[in-house]
């Protein structure tokens, strides 16, 4: 069987890690008797030096063309400056409209190997915590009308945030198939004191529960779950939230995991094509240097083989590879907590010495 990947590698260490899951990939490929096909579509900063635009029309062609999109990472200081519509930020955001992957599932959970890694007390995460959190993608504040207006205090700018209930539904949805497949709990999480676009996400949500009413739905505000997923990561199983919320209390979760070079990313929409990426960034302050943690996107990859394309075993194979290279206790400089550490490529081997069928 053959699958033909988009190779949007990105800005600083993009293109780094993405090379880390290339090998991951080819090794699966052999062992398994598969073929992946690469092609490189330009995104971010690299793209506009290039193009001239950070989402070039050949990138998007390129995506559309493949049966999936393994991405880097994308900014960086020397764009800072640019016009919105330049920014390096707007390929991922062009991409996950243009190919509506409306769901973002990010998996927030501890590895056994790398407890002492966490900054949260041993006897709060006992024996680790598992999190997904389901964010919608493709709506919200992120896509909302904006701009400038004159008003009596002189220039103010605005950001919309607006969701209908066909956006919320769906992604509700996406929300309760998870949990269905996990431990049946979901918490949805909103601002409903406050905004009304949060007052329809609620009602919507709970509207979709009546279908699935084995499983324990609760909601909390965002301001009162940013605090309990630090008291008590374990009570929580799938978060349902909106784009902007999701993007924040991703990040918050993946740090109490010990290092957001750990976490990836599945962007997934009507169909089966999706973008995989570590949720962490493009960190400018570590290109070149060779000690990028590639496993975020390694593991985006394991995501890639098992949503987009059904390879459930090959998925599989990959995570368990990661987790004995970390239970073995190989380090990249952003896990090793101070201690002795390997660089991109060595944790990359590592991991490929111990893909086994
Ligand atoms: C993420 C990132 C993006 C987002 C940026 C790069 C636009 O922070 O994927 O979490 O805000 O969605
Ligand atoms: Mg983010």
């Amino acid at each position: 069987m053959e699958y033909k990947i988009a190779l949007a590698k990105g800005d600083g260490i993009g293109p780094e890690i993405v090379d880390s899951a290339i090998e991951v990939l080819d090794k699966i490929g052999s062992l398994m008797d598969y073929k992946f096909t690469y092609r490189e579509a330009p995104v971010g900063g690299d793209a506009y030096e290039k193009f001239g635009h950070p989402l070039p029309q050949e990138s998007i062609d390129i995506c559309k063309d493949s049966d999936s999109i393994l991405f880097g990472a994308v900014g960086g200081p020397r764009w800072d400056e640019l016009p919105r519509e330049k920014r390096p930020e707007m390929a991922i955001l062009g991409l996950r409209r243009q190919l509506e992957t409306f769901a973002n599932l990010r998996p927030g959970n501890l590895f056994k190997a790398l407890k002492e890694a966490s900054p949260i007390k041993e006897s709060i995460i006992g024996d680790g915590f598992d999190i997904l959190v389901v964010r919608e993608l493709t709506g919200g504040i992120y896509f909302g009308e904006r701009g400038y207006k004159e008003t009596e205090y002189g220039k103010s700018a605005y950001d919309m945030e607006i969701y209908s209930e066909f956006e919320i539904e769906r992604i509700a949805r996406i929300g309760f198939d998870m949990a269905m497949k996990r431990d049946k709990k979901l918490t949805s999480v909103d601002k409903a004191n406050v905004l009304e676009t949060s007052r329809l996400w609620r009602k919507v949500v709970d509207r979709v529960a009546k279908e699935y009413s084995e499983v324990k739905v609760n909601h909390m505000y965002i301001d009162n779950a940013s605090m309990q997923v630090i008291r008590d990561p374990k009570a929580f199983d799938v978060i349902l939230t909106s784009n902007m919320f999701g993007d924040i209390i991703s990040d918050e979760i993946s740090m109490i995991t010990g290092s957001i070079g750990m976490l990836a990313s599945a962007s997934i929409g009507k169909d089966k094509k999706g973008i995989f990426e570590p949720i962490h960034g493009s960190a400018p302050d570590i290109v070149g240097k060779g000690i990028a943690n590639p496993i975020a996107t390694i593991l985006s990859a394991s995501m890639m083989l098992k949503y987009s394309f059904g390879l459930e075993k090959a998925s599989q194979m990959i995570e368990r590879a990661v987790e004995k290279t970390l239970e073995e206790g190989f380090r990249t400089a952003d896990i090793s907590g101070g201690g002795d550490f390997i660089s991109t490529d060595e944790m990359t081997k590592e991991v490929l010495k111990r893909i086994k069928k």
